[in-house]
């Protein structure tokens, strides 16, 4: 490929595959996963599920896009040209262009829940649950939010992979952290921090079932960008002397902390208030949380306009560094096969992405009755994307590295063609051929059945 873009440094290597992995699945998944499997006991399987699959899924995608340089499709086809393997880069490509046709309807409340907050909407008393639902139904209120939502995406990816994803991941990424650093203070001060912390830190064993697993395991894959063709393109674009398992450490590293960070931060608050419940599902973080900064700071009301626009501005960088990824797993494909240029690659994505947005959206008011499989539209690409391509997409990429890619290529992409050592090479090999897609087999089917 013809001048083919690298990220410049290895701190940016990290802060991008970080955007990525950091998202709206750390802020809001996570802790409404926890919320609703048991607490700690789903940490403490999650924290298993990250180490023994998704560190080795990560290595893996990584080790494929470092070694073509090329998107995702072609990686594969490069590999093992002619194969029915080049079926899970289209897999990847095509369910990270569902996902981000629902992922920027949610970023647009996001966004519009930012300009509440700026307005100080949530400083007074309001009721927070027809505020959503009567946001989320209109028929397009929610999309303009999703539009620009998507239009901040593209704007960034147009620019390319050095001064587009690159400079904005080394913005973006040190502000949420600070950002986090500062809500997590803020929290302990509140006066339910000792429960929330209780509910986060204690386990309780009788809650782990089979059920609980398998969210571990899908909530492990959506966090860490799994399967979806985003890493293995951000990889393709690693220099030569990038450590790869270093970087699917530091990337999970971050990922994690993050994500239970984000407890720390919602817990507290949730218990500060009696009678909110603690797993809200979905609406955690657009009802229970906005109920919250009105309620925990009813006598500092500019502390709760403080604490609420922070905590928007966060998820709203979350989810943009992980849209971005997003996108480029698309157009990265668009623009090196199709022979468009960058920027009418992404336009393309952009446009075609929104107009299944449009769709996505109009599932919460107008659509809501048109269901396939009982599922609206929105729910269905949610259902296909994580319940059933990542999990499948997660074993064939195993057997891929484990199987059918030459060992001794394999063993030198991650040790940088012989110039370090990595001695749980073997380790790491009896996971990607056995343990990792059997588990996952034995889950997915499980859930299949169930
Ligand atoms: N990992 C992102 C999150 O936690 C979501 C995502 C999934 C991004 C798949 C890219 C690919 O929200």
């Amino acid at each position: 490929m013809e001048n083919r873009s690298n990220f410049g440094s290895k701190l940016g290597v990290i802060l991008a595959s970080a955007g990525s992995a950091v998202g709206l699945g750390n802020v809001w998944r996570f802790p409404t996963e926890v919320g609703n499997n048991g607490g700690a006991a789903f940490i403490f399987i999650y924290l298993l599920c990250v180490v023994f699959v998704g560190v080795p899924v990560m290595v893996s995608e990584f080790l494929i896009g470092r070694h073509t340089h090329t998107n995702t499709i072609s990686a594969y086809q490069k590999l093992a040209p002619g194969t029915w393997w080049r079926y899970e880069g289209v897999a990847g490509v095509f369910i990270a262009f569902l996902i981000l046709s629902y992922y920027i309807v949610i970023s647009g409340w996001t966004l519009y829940y930012l300009i509440l907050s700026l307005t100080g909407y949530f400083s007074q008393n309001q009721d927070y649950v027809s505020c959503f639902s009567d946001f989320v139904s209109h028929p397009f209120q929610p999309i303009i939010y999703s539009a620009l939502f998507m239009l901040m995406t593209h704007l960034v990816i147009a620019r390319g992979v050095e001064s587009g994803i690159e400079r904005f991941s080394k913005v973006m990424m040190p502000m949420l952290l600070f950002i986090i650093g500062i809500l997590v203070v803020c929290s302990f001060g509140m006066p339910g921090a000792r429960q929330g912390l209780t509910f986060l830190l204690r386990p309780d064993f009788s809650k782990v079932t089979p059920s609980v697993v398998l969210s571990a395991v899908g909530q492990a894959f959506f966090s860490l960008s799994l399967a979806m063709g985003c890493l293995c393109t951000y990889a393709s674009y690693f220099g030569p002397d990038t450590r790869l398992v270093k970087t699917a450490f530091s990337v999970s590293t971050i990922d994690t902390f993050v994500a239970v960070l984000a407890g720390f931060i919602i817990f507290p608050a949730v218990f500060s208030v009696s009678d909110v419940e603690v797993n809200a599902g979905p609406g955690l973080v657009f009802i229970t949380l906005p109920n919250v900064f009105h309620m925990a700071f009813s006598h500092v009301p500019i502390l709760g306009y403080f604490f609420s626009a922070l905590f928007y501005v966060l998820l709203l960088l979350a989810a943009l560094t992980s849209a971005m990824s997003l996108h480029e797993s698309v157009t990265a494909y668009v623009h090196e096969t199709m022979h468009l240029s960058r920027r009418r690659a992404a336009a393309l994505v952009s446009i075609s992405c929104m107009t299944l947005g449009i769709g996505c959206s109009l599932s919460f008011g107008p659509w809501s009755n048109y269901t396939i499989f009982g599922l609206t539209m929105f729910d269905l690409f949610d259902f296909v994307a994580s319940k059933i391509i990542m999990p499948l997409g997660g074993i064939i990429i195993c057997l891929f590295v484990g199987w059918k890619l030459d060992r001794k290529l394999v063993e030198d992409e991650l040790t940088n063609g012989g110039t370090h050592r990595f001695r749980l090479f073997r380790i790491y090999l009896f996971l990607v051929r056995w343990a990792v897609p059997l588990a996952i087999a034995l889950v997915f089917v499980h859930e299949l059945l169930g």
